[in-house]
């Protein structure tokens, strides 16, 4: 039912954490399942996420595409990390089940909240983000 980079994200799943005095954090809940994930993002002045920690309270699928995401713009800048979508992810972990692709979007709402609590506390706009719901 999982493929092997689903299984493998999920029972070794990167960066896992949190970081003090983050640029910018993102809860999110999924409203179908009630599962909750949280990412930490550290970005440097030149708009380059240099860290990113996840803390993920939901099912394999949710740690999985949380544990992806956070590899896909770790080293990125802002730009290259709006463009992790949940159909990225999901691309590269080979896929998903389609009962599961709902748990992929956590990880994309995560990451945008982070970026819009980055952008609020910088009093910046950052261009095709969306305030989070
Ligand atoms: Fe969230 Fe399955 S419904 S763990
Ligand atoms: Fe809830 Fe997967 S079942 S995020």
């Amino acid at each position: 039912m999982y493929t092997e980079k689903v299984m493998d994200h999920f029972s070794n799943p990167r960066n896992v954490g949190e970081i003090e005095n983050a640029s910018g954090v993102g809860t999110v809940g999924n409203a179908k399942c009630g599962d909750i994930m949280r990412i930490y993002l550290d970005i440097d002045d030149n708009g380059i996420i240099n860290d990113v920690k996840f803390k993920t309270f939901g099912c394999g699928a949710a740690v999985a595409t949380s544990s992806m995401a956070t590899e896909l713009v770790k080293g990125k800048g802002i730009k290259e990390a709006l463009q992790v979508t949940n159909k990225a992810v999901m691309d590269a972990l080979d896929g998903l089940p389609p009962v599961k692709v709902h748990c992929s979007l956590l990880a994309e709402e995560a990451i945008h909240a982070a970026l819009w609590d980055y952008a609020t506390k910088n009093n910046i706009v950052i261009e095709g983000l969306e305030k989070p719901k």
